[in-house]
């Protein structure tokens, strides 16, 4: 098998729903994604985690090579996972589009992040709520997509943490308007109007969406909260 990722992240500009699986029926993963594919997100949410870096286990790469022939959204594997560097080919081999890793768990980020480009995937470096947005500086310009966390990584259904999002301001300021800025964690219609208004554009979920029977009406209710709060000025935005 090519090893080379097919599927590339909407370009910055628009807003982007990625429901995140971990709140859905794991017995029934390739449906749960059919039917947000159906309400038209482009991208989803694969959080993958070791029990080590992260107290929680979830999904590895056999899980997203089964879900790859079932799929044609954007795989955005989120690894909460120690030595990222080990694994990272084994995502993209598997399936995985984009490929985030946790700055507190790289040794060498930028070789990572290279390594991912030359594999045809696009990177991402993730930002912890206690993590100061100063570690990755360096590196977050070189990436497609940063993401910020809103609650500490591990678990679904988590309540959102105000003082983590307002770091996306900071990051905002250092990746300019052509980087995606993703948020994770307590995201629902609620929180969304504020995640936008300091510079997110790509809202992942998975409570919000993946605990309600309707999922398709639970992710229409989050694309309806931040084109209400539309006229609220995005920082550092080209839209
Ligand atoms: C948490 C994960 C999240 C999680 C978000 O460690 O990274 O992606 O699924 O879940 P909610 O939207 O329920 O906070
Ligand atoms: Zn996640």
């Amino acid at each position: 098998m090519k090893i080379e990722a097919s599927k590339k992240l909407p370009k910055a500009g628009t807003i982007e729903i990625a429901p995140s699986i971990l709140s859905a029926d794991f017995a029934r993963l390739a449906d749960e994604i059919a039917v947000i594919e159906s309400a038209g997100v482009k991208v989803v949410h694969l959080d993958v985690m070791d029990g080590h870096f992260v107290p929680n286990i979830t999904i590895g790469p056999p899980v997203i090579a089964k879900l790859r022939k079932y799929s044609n959204l954007v795989f955005d594997s989120h690894l909460m996972i120690s030595e990222p560097e080990k694994f990272a080919e084994r995502f993209v081999e598997a399936g995985a589009d984009h490929v985030t890793f946790h700055i507190e768990a790289a040794n060498e980020p930028k070789r990572l992040i290279d390594k991912l480009h030359e594999l045809g995937a696009t990177a991402g470096i993730c930002l912890n709520p206690d993590t100061p947005v100063d570690s990755i500086k360096d590196v977050a310009p070189l990436c497609d997509m940063v993401l910020v966390m809103t609650v500490h990584p591990g678990f679904g259904g988590q309540k959102f943490i105000l003082d983590a999002a307002k770091k996306i301001i900071q990051v905002r300021e250092i990746v300019g308007p052509d980087i995606r800025i993703e948020v994770d964690g307590g995201i629902d219609p609620q929180t969304t109007p504020i995640v936008v208004s300091y510079g997110a554009d790509t809202l992942v979920a998975g409570n919000a969406i993946f605990s309600k029977p309707d999922r398709v009406g639970a992710i229409n209710a989050i694309r309806q909260a931040y084109k209400e709060g539309h006229n609220i000025k995005r920082r550092g935005t080209r839209s």
